[in-house]
């Protein structure tokens, strides 16, 4: 009996009681299937090589790829995003190693989809910045800018062979004004309509990217402030949007997503079509880097993470620990 006669009147803990109630009650549930295992691939290593701003993430070689993609299946992850790592001597301005059709990441392709088939969706990144040798998503004019156009003919190539390789999602992530009307335009010309295209509709410049560049090994000077978005700015991704859609983007996507959850929520309200988060590099550093001191729970924080972009309106996330917090989450029930 309260003390206060009737009062509270309403008692939204009792719906909190038991973890029975509380699971029955959730409103947002995280599966297996929401996820997707951003993956890096390394040529000419024998043994995959771990990033050290990202433990327990590795370069892979081309074997242990395979063995990742079929653990995430297992797992029940629904996807994997793959990046190529050439071999630093085959970096070159223009990121020839993106295009060659015996790249690594073309390769990894074909070696991801001949082991898991359809059963997992293959992505790759679509950008030079993997390729480059100063570390731009593009490439430069004659004053050292990134030239929008002259990229945009890169990734019409990239498109292109990353879809003979046999992926199913393009993921083209630079950037670039137009980027991805002339993905889609390159793609139909080679017949290959059916090849979807996950458009990095806001992206943004951000801190969070710093353990991205050890993983692709980027030589990255400067920044790319010119390109990727301002995180002042949450409108102008509604305007990204409305071109990435027009431009005939299948899915689009919102990165870094912790950050980002207000952007991420503007966007999954105004699309009909499946929203994607990327929690990046930096997002996974910062949680293993505390629990490595004992400061926070670690699976808790990774789940309470997802829970939180899946919350914002992600129907998708791109995460280092997708293989993983799948397994969690099918212990769980
Ligand atoms: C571009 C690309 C980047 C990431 C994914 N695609 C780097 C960048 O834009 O600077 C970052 C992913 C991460 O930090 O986890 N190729």
């Amino acid at each position: 009996m309260s003390v206060y006669g009737s009062f509270p009147e309403a008692r939204p803990r009792r719906l909190r009681t038991t973890p029975a109630l509380r699971r029955m009650v959730a409103e947002t549930r995280l599966h297996p299937a929401d996820l997707i295992l951003p993956a890096f691939v390394r040529e000419g290593i024998g043994e995959p090589v771990p990033i050290s701003a990202m433990p327990g993430v590795v370069q892979h070689t081309r074997d242990t790829l395979r063995k990742a993609a079929v653990e995430a299946r297992a797992a029940g992850v629904s996807g994997i995003m793959l990046f190529g790592v050439p071999e630093d001597g085959k970096k070159d301005a223009v990121g020839t190693a993106g295009t060659d059709p015996d790249g690594i990441l073309q390769l990894a392709i074909r070696d991801v989809r001949a082991e898991v088939g359809d059963e997992l969706v293959i992505m790759s990144d679509l950008c030079l910045d993997e390729y480059t040798d100063h570390g731009h998503c593009g490439v430069l004019d004659t004053e050292g800018r990134v030239d929008n156009d002259a990229t945009l003919e890169r990734y019409a190539e990239m498109a292109q062979v990353q879809a003979d390789a046999g992926v199913h999602v393009v993921g083209p992530s630079g950037m670039m004004d137009g980027q991805v009307g002339v993905v889609r335009e390159a793609l139909d010309n080679i017949g290959r309509e059916d090849v979807s295209i996950l458009a990095y509709t806001a992206k943004y410049s951000s801190a969070f990217y710093g353990p991205f560049r050890e993983a692709v090994g980027s030589s990255l000077r400067g920044d790319r402030k010119t390109y990727q978005q301002d995180p002042a700015n949450a409108r102008e991704s509604l305007r990204e949007l409305a071109l990435d859609l027009e431009e005939g983007a299948d899915m689009v996507m919102v990165k870094p997503a912790g950050p980002y959850l207000d952007v991420l929520a503007k966007i999954a309200d105004a699309v009909d079509v499946p929203v994607a988060a990327y929690q990046i590099s930096g997002e996974y550093a910062m949680v293993e880097a505390a629990a490595e001191k004992g400061w926070i729970d670690r699976e808790k924080a990774v789940l309470e993470t997802l829970t939180g972009i899946r919350r914002a309106g992600a129907r998708m996330i791109l995460t280092y620990w997708a293989t993983e917090a799948a397994g969690l989450l099918r212990a769980q029930h």
